[in-house]
């Protein structure tokens, strides 16, 4: 297997066009379309990298920035941020395209971990990241400090299970839009 590989080794872009059957009830593309779309990405980008199956382990948040509408072109440019053992993420950012008037909006970002498997389904070393560029160690840096956030926000939610009970939190809700039906 080779040591480490350059981001350009995998980069891939996908583009699509919207066409109607894509649509939801209001007339704009479902955003399940470009989720799957950024998961056949991210597939491919991963499996360039790592040179085998790959799987999506998670998917970092996905904002919906602006609505895409049918007969855009939609482009999804996707690289490899970050390498780990068996793992690397996978960067997408997703812009669509008014083809008559040419213009481009920025629709999402977001960050798919894809885990590397071997012939037995195991999770299996990938190469890791040939950094050619402050740009490459910016994404590489940052893929690191989500990863730290990720891991923090977990612990926080695990100990508040076990601190906060929800009877002992429920005053929090007297502010929100809701009404305690039980007890
Ligand atoms: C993701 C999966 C391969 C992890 O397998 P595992 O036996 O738990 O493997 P490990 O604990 O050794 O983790 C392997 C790598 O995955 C990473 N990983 C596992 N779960 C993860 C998660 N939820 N988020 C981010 N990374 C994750 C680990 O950090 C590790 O990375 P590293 O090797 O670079 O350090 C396994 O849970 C799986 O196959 N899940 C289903 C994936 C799938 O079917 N996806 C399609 C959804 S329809």
């Amino acid at each position: 297997m080779t040591e480490y590989k350059k981001v350009s080794e995998s980069a891939t872009v996908l583009t699509e066009l919207m066409i109607p059957s894509y649509s939801n009830f209001g007339g704009k593309i479902h955003g399940g379309v470009i989720l799957s779309l950024m998961d056949k990405v991210a597939y491919v980008c991963a499996a360039k990298h790592a040179d085998t199956y790959c799987v999506t382990a998670a998917i970092e948040r996905v904002d919906f920035l602006a609505p895409v509408e049918i007969g855009d072109l939609v482009s999804l440019m996707a690289s490899v941020n970050y390498t780990g053992k068996s793992s690397v993420v996978v960067g997408i950012r997703v812009t669509s395209e008014n083809i008559k008037t040419r213009r481009v909006k920025h629709t999402n970002t977001s960050y798919f971990t894809m885990v590397a498997k071997n012939e037995e389904g195991k999770p299996t070393p990938v190469p890791g990241l040939l950094l050619e560029s402050r740009e490459d160690a910016r994404r590489f840096l940052e893929a690191i400090t989500r990863r730290e956030i990720k891991s923090e926000s977990e612990q926080y939610f695990l100990q508040q299970k076990d601190r906060s009970p929800v009877e002992t939190a429920l005053t929090i809700l007297a502010n929100e839009r809701c009404k305690i039906g039980f007890m």
